[in-house]
């Protein structure tokens, strides 16, 4: 590992400890699928930002098309009037819809900022207030959105009382209900949806119930895709009571999964849809979409924020959205998926390895790796007291020496893979060499 440079020091010093990384390196620039370091180092980024620079670093379309905008107009305030590239996009954005009736935007920057106008849509187009999220769901760290977000107690540690009136229920993965990795996609399905059902009559009521708030794939959950009957189970029940579907694609969105949006795959229509991420490559830039006239129950200047749907944002979007079909990204996604679903599937038929490999699961490039490490969870059935401990984020680690960025996710010990949508053939393949061989050593360290 390379030394701690003068620069890097600096920062431990002088940033909110509250903010933590995966390595205290200095990254120069972006290029593509890599990241280069202030101390030589060129590393492969399988974690793109977190599932934001989805068409590689610095894409030169995308570049290109952000400073043009830079030099006509950086901030064209969305309460003072239109500007072009906020209007373009909306443009580019309406064919890659889910749905066509979903052909209303409002663009905000941040992901949990789109999220909390989701929910304050549904609150002022409903007349109701409750809010139903799925356990182990990630909605972000705002005060509006810690409420929602059921992935881990550290997003809101010390901090509460959080906003009211939310209500989880159970999402179908099997750890996360305590049942074994087999057990049958249908039986997971119908004992959540018994669970919503009961939740429905045991504490927040149809009439008082606003939205129900899912992932598509969940992310800081584990990377665990909804079923698709899960998802049709929740629109009968959201069209029963009049309550609205909310799909967060924050993460799942704009080709992660081989889609557009994640919930094209179940065919089920949401009746919001939340985006941010890859919609900009990396600009700030996030929105939330819906029919006219759901969204044309707020009243003019209820919705807003200083920089929201920034002008040089919305060029990089518009930019990115032409990028990903001149590019062809969703025919890469498919074939690097596949190639990366046989490897990973390969190392858990491996007689080294294999048996710490409790389940390798997602859609296209968002796919996660779930070992049986001892969870620290007393009441947990599928630890596995004997295997090493703490796989997932020690394979991390070696793959950080190994010059490959990969991240962890979820309470439970899972691997996420989100490398660049228009990664290439040799890059999935150095970086799938580099996640065995660190599995290998590590497994074989104990
Ligand atoms: C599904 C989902 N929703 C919301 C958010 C919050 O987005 P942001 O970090 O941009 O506020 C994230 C961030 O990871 C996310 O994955």
């Amino acid at each position: 590992m390379a030394a701690v440079t003068q620069l890097a020091r600096y920062g431990e010093r002088h940033i909110a400890r509250g903010l933590n990384r995966l390595t205290n390196a200095v990254i120069k620039e972006g290029r593509g699928s890599y990241l280069h370091m202030e101390d030589g180092r060129k590393m492969l980024d399988f974690t793109t930002g977190i599932g934001v620079a989805g068409l590689g670093h610095c894409h030169p379309k995308i570049s290109k098309a952000a400073a043009d905008q830079c030099l006509s107009l950086v901030h064209g305030q969305c309460s003072i009037a239109y500007h072009e590239p906020y209007l373009k996009l909306i443009e580019r954005l309406i064919p890659v819809m889910p749905h066509p009736s979903l052909d209303t935007f409002f663009f905000w920057n941040s992901g949990a900022e789109a999220v909390e106008a989701s929910i304050k849509l549904a609150r002022a187009a409903t007349g109701k207030q409750n809010v139903i999220v799925m356990q182990g769901g990630y909605h972000g760290r705002t005060f509006g959105t810690m409420a929602l977000t059921k992935s881990k107690t550290v997003y809101s540690q010390d901090v509460f009382p959080l906003m009211p009136g939310v209500f989880s229920v159970p999402f179908p993965y099997w750890h996360q209900c305590g049942l074994p990795s087999s057990t049958p996609t249908s039986e997971l399905v119908q004992h959540c949806l018994f669970q919503l059902d009961l939740t429905l009559s045991q504490q927040t009521a149809p009439s008082d119930t606003a939205a129900i708030i899912v992932e598509p794939v969940l992310g800081e959950g584990g990377y665990v895709p909804a079923p698709t009957e899960f998802l049709q189970g929740l629109r009968k029940v959201c069209d029963k009571h009049e309550i609205l579907l909310i799909a967060d694609e924050v993460q799942s969105g704009f080709g992660r999964t081989g889609k557009y949006f994640a919930i094209e795959r179940s065919g089920v229509k949401p009746d919001i849809m939340v985006m941010a991420k890859g919609l900009a490559n990396g600009f700030p830039l996030s929105g939330i979409v819906s029919r006219k006239e759901i969204m044309d129950r707020q009243s003019p200047g209820t919705m807003g924020g200083t920089y929201a749907g920034n002008a040089v944002a919305c060029a990089a979007a518009v930019a990115c959205a032409e990028a990903f079909q001149e590019e062809k990204v969703l025919q890469n996604v498919e074939a690097r998926s596949h190639e990366l679903f046989g490897v990973l599937k390969g190392l858990q038929k491996d007689s080294q390895v294999g048996h710490h490999i409790l389940d390798v699961r997602g859609a296209g490039l968002m796919v996660g790796v779930e070992f049986g490490s001892p969870s620290g969870h007393a009441h947990d059935k599928f630890r596995r007291p004997d295997a090493p401990k703490t796989l997932a984020s020690r394979i991390s680690k070696r793959c950080l020496e190994k010059g490959m960025f990969l991240l962890t996710t979820s309470v439970f010990d899972v691997v996420r893979f989100i490398p660049p949508l228009n990664i290439t053939k040799e890059d999935m393949k150095k970086g799938t060499d580099i996640f065995s061989e660190s599995v290998h050593e590590i497994v074989r360290e104990g």
